[in-house]
């Protein structure tokens, strides 16, 4: 049985798992805090996190010690009320070091220090991108999705902070191919919906006013870096060129053609990160495929990408609900659950620090 806390962004969030299972998941989002600001403000956040994260546990606890001891009479109102957090059950504390905002990081791993060392459990750190990696392994409290892996997959990380390509060879066994040398694809998404004044996060928005025009593309903005073999992405130009084409229309056309705007835009990334991924498949021969993080949400993205599994002939792999896309910290309980196994522990909690640009 792990705890697990992830602060790395704008997202609280505990969960308690047993191997794949989550037996009990909270998050509390920021998103409306950050909104007026147009994206996430570290100071903000770390405050955020210092308010909310002892709650944010104690509601964890709390609905596993009810799921644990559903059969009793009365326990559950019992254990409602208590003001006492049982962790006797729980074997492990795992906790997101990295990468993420340093303030809001520093968040959670002083909550898990002080957690493990108040009862005596051993800490497991986790990096944010592994525990995004293994959101389609993770399963509701009654094991369910029951799905057969094949390794390796070829995995697309896409967040607002992160867009890499990586081998994940077998558990715990990473190889990065290709990430972006700038802006990540939901950041890219995030921009654009800011200059077209839809607010922030951009990629819902923008997703459903595609879907209004069919997802067509009408204005045929560049795709960047698809030429050549290389896996890296950058949408820093693709951006550029959209502020500059927008700057050309008034304000009244501007609003008229939204819907197509929105669609070119988001074609422009989802087409990217496709050819990107094909050229993957191609060069590496891995033919399984994971999509992840808060931009794998999208319908349109996830067709696209199906549309390529079966291409390939290959297995294709989303994060297995709906709540694992975005920021979670099931997702790192899992990932922990498979370190436990190979007794992957920190050794000096003394020394346990936040990493703001860790690596896989
Ligand atoms: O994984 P996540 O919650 O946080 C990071 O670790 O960055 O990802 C947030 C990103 C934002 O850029 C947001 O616009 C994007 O995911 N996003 C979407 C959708 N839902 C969230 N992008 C496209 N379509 C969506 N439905
Ligand atoms: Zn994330």
């Amino acid at each position: 049985m792990i705890l697990s806390i992830d602060t790395s962004c704008d997202e609280t969030a505990a969960a308690v798992v047993s191997g794949r299972r989550v037996l009990s998941n909270v998050i509390y989002s920021q998103v409306l805090l950050h909104k007026k600001w147009g994206g996430v403000v570290p100071s903000i956040a770390k405050r955020a996190h210092e308010e909310r994260i002892d709650w944010v546990i104690e509601e964890t606890i709390k609905k596993f010690q009810i799921l644990n001891s559903k059969s009793q009479k009365n326990s559950k109102l019992k254990i409602k009320n208590s003001k006492h957090l049982d962790f006797k059950h729980i074997n492990y504390i795992a906790i997101t070091i990295g990468p993420g905002l340093a303030p809001a990081l520093e968040v959670g791993i002083k909550k898990a220090k002080e957690l493990a060392e108040k009862f005596n459990k051993k800490i497991i750190a986790v990096n944010h991108l592994e525990g995004h990696i293994y959101s389609p392994f993770v399963q509701n409290s009654k094991g369910n999705p029951k799905i057969d892996f094949h390794f390796p997959y070829l995995v697309l990380t896409v967040s607002g902070g992160h867009t890499n390509l990586v081998i994940f060879e077998d558990h715990l066994n990473y190889k990065v191919i290709g990430e972006t040398i700038d802006d990540a694809a939901g950041e890219a998404l995030d921009k654009a919906s800011k200059l077209l004044g839809l607010g922030y996060p951009g990629g819902p928005v923008i997703e459903r006013l595609a879907k209004e025009v069919d997802n067509r593309d009408f204005y045929h903005f560049p795709r960047p870096m698809i030429s050549g073999d290389n896996l890296n992405f950058s949408f820093s130009g693709l951006k550029t060129s959209f502020y500059y084409f927008l700057k050309k229309m008034n304000e009244k056309e501007k609003i008229r053609k939204i819907k197509e705007l929105s669609s070119s835009f988001q074609k422009a990334v989802f087409e990217t990160l496709i050819i990107k991924t094909e050229k993957a498949i191609k060069k590496t021969g891995i033919k399984n495929l994971a999509l992840v993080g808060g931009v794998s949400a999208n319908f349109y993205l996830r067709k696209l990408f199906r549309q390529l599994g079966k291409k390939y002939k290959g297995q294709v792999l989303f994060p297995s609900f709906k709540y694992l896309t975005g920021d979670n910290a099931a997702m790192i309980g899992v990932a922990a659950f498979f370190k436990a196994k190979r007794n992957l522990f920190v050794s000096d909690m003394q020394k346990l620090d936040r990493i703001p640009r860790m690596k896989l």
